[in-house]
């Protein structure tokens, strides 16, 4: 049985959509930095991914917080049962109009491969932009008192993880769209209420 059903919480969709444009802002400053454009200035665009990357830290303390006080970390663990399944959805099966093989409830508001990438993203991308970030923050010209590997070494794996982080958005993006209308889980986000299943609690078709 389907339910209109208040599924993302306040902090949640403000976590969601700040940790969104902060991504995307320190994106479009990293890549000025990196050297691909120039419309900030060098200077002032070092200044502004500084002030957003320390937003973002604020913010990623919050959520941790938030993930844990509501149990809501659970929604991550990973799990291989219909993956494969979903897998195949998203390369034919969407195409043909079939079913989605797992359906959204309260207790299980994300597919096992939103689940998967999701952590991936929470336990390694995340992670690794923070901490070459930081180092990359706190080095110091000339006699960086934590020489362990090349600065060089640090802004590779950065701009890497800023690849990757783009690349989640431009496809988190085209997942957005393929709910059942293509703005159902956009306006879900927005207002936190989405017509989802409530007769059971794994997600599962019976
Ligand atoms: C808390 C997180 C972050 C911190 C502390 C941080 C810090 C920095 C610093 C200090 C620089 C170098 C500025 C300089 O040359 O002096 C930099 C460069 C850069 N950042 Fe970030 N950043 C963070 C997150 C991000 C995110 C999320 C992205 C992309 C989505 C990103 C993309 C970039 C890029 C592309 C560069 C240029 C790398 C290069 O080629 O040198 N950063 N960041």
């Amino acid at each position: 049985m389907k339910k209109k059903t208040y599924i993302y919480r306040g902090f949640e969709r403000f976590w969601h959509w700040n940790q969104a444009l902060l991504i995307l802002f320190l994106a479009f400053t990293g890549f000025e930095i990196h050297g691909s454009y120039s419309i900030i200035g060098f200077e002032n665009v070092i200044r502004v991914h500084n002030m957003a990357a320390w937003a973002l830290l604020v913010l990623i303390v919050f959520a941790i917080f938030w993930h844990f006080v509501t149990g809501e970390w659970r929604q991550y663990i990973p799990t291989t049962k219909l993956i494969k399944a979903e897998i195949s959805y998203y390369i034919t099966g969407i195409f043909k109009g079939a079913p989605h093989p797992t359906h959204k409830t309260i207790y299980n508001k994300f597919s096992p491969l939103q689940r998967i990438i999701y952590l991936g993203l929470k336990l390694l991308v995340i992670p690794v932009q923070v901490f070459t970030g930081l180092i990359y923050l706190f080095y110091v010209y000339p006699n960086n008192p934590v020489h362990v590997i090349g600065l060089d070494v640090i802004a590779t794996i950065h701009s890497f993880g800023a690849y990757i982080l783009l690349s989640f958005v431009i496809a988190h993006v085209y997942l957005v769209t393929t709910g059942s209308t293509p703005l159902s889980n956009l306006k879900a986000m927005i207002t936190g209420w989405e017509i989802v299943e409530v007769d059971d609690e794994d997600g599962q078709k019976k």
